[in-house]
């Protein structure tokens, strides 16, 4: 037995809001189609949140299907970490709402923002506190509410992204669970996927759509992310000393069928190891791996001894991975 301390994942939850909005339902609203969105995305659909509908209830939500599913009651937390780009307020961070409405008050909770990549960037945190030994069950959240940001007359963004939230409890454990995680951003690259609004730089109101919505050169991202997510899955492999037929499943951030299959053939992985939702969630950007995973565990694909890569990329830009046995 070694002295190490592993961050094991002792619990996996998701929500996703009741509203669907399919390709059809988009085409009455811009000039698209089911066929163009399909064969350039992949998606089919999306959970679009109820009017009131926070990405605190949805965080909510995935917290506590994870807390059963670990068997951990929320007054034994010791941290809480929410990654989202799309928080319910300015501050108090989305964090410690979450915390409050477990009823897990006193724990440290903040969120992390690194657009899509914020589980990831999360997961990673969390796993530091564990190894470091300052904390040892900790709760990790990706939740968003994307289409709040949606223009929804422009069509080559307003078919891409949903709303969801997935969750995981990661308990301090001597035996297995996270093995590396790996971590990246290159701000040069901000106006290629970002949201101008803010607070510092002062609002517009009188702007269209008070520049609240999504601006993204859709091309540039993508084939950024594609090389970006190929270096990270060697770097990622490389760190562990493995080869990449040893992995068992890749849980990819969901934000384009092409984007995933460009990364499993570089693992050489068949799309049958390749865990995907984007066809009915579209890109719910911090929401979208940890609800993968948690679809994953619950259909019973992902089995425990199992090897997983989760990797994601996002705004910023940024992108990482985590390695775990589950
Ligand atoms: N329906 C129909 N036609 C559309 C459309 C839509 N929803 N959106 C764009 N088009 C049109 C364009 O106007 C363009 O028409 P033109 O040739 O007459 O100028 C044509 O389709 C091709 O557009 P293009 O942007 O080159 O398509 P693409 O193959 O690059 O696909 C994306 C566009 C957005 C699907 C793709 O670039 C992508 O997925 N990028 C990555 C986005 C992403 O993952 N972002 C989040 C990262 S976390």
């Amino acid at each position: 037995m070694s002295d190490r301390i592993y961050s094991r994942i002792a619990g996996t939850g998701s929500y996703l809001p009741e509203k669907v909005l399919t390709n059809d339902d988009l085409a009455k609203l811009v000039d698209t189609s089911d066929e163009w969105i399909a064969s350039r995305t992949g998606i089919r659909e999306r959970h679009v949140a109820a009017e009131g509908e926070t990405t605190c209830d949805l965080a909510y939500n995935a917290a506590m299907r994870a807390l059963e599913a670990a068997g951990v009651e929320a007054s034994e937390l010791d941290l809480i970490v929410l990654g989202t780009t799309t928080p319910d307020l300015i501050f108090p961070s989305t964090a410690c709402l979450v915390q409050h409405r477990l009823g897990a008050n006193g724990c440290p909770a903040f969120d992390v923002n690194a657009a899509c990549s914020g589980f990831v960037y999360a997961l990673s945190v969390a796993d530091k506190f564990i190894r470091s030994g300052a904390a040892r069950t900790v709760l990790v959240i990706g939740a968003e509410t994307l289409t709040r940001m949606v223009d929804w007359t422009e069509r080559t963004s307003c078919v891409l992204f949903g709303d969801g939230a997935g969750a995981v409890v990661l308990k301090a454990d001597a035996e297995t669970g996270i093995l590396s995680t790996h971590l990246h951003a290159d701000g040069g690259k901000k106006e290629l996927l970002w949201n101008p609004v803010g607070v510092s730089v002062g609002f517009k109101p009188d702007e269209p759509n008070a520049g609240v919505r999504i601006n993204m050169t859709g091309n540039d991202v993508f084939k950024h992310a594609v090389k970006a997510l190929d270096a990270i899955v060697e770097e990622t492999l490389e760190a562990n000393g493995l080869d990449r037929h040893e992995i068992d499943w890749l849980i990819p951030h969901q934000a384009n069928l092409r984007i995933i299959e460009a990364t499993a053939k570089r693992l050489d992985l068949p799309m049958e190891r390749v865990v995907v939702t984007v066809d009915r969630h579209g890109n719910t950007s911090s929401g979208s791996v940890p609800l993968a995973l948690d679809e994953a565990v619950r259909s019973g694909k992902v089995q425990r001894g199992q090897l997983l890569l989760l990797e994601a990329f996002g705004g910023g830009f940024t992108w990482g991975s985590a390695l775990l046995r589950y």
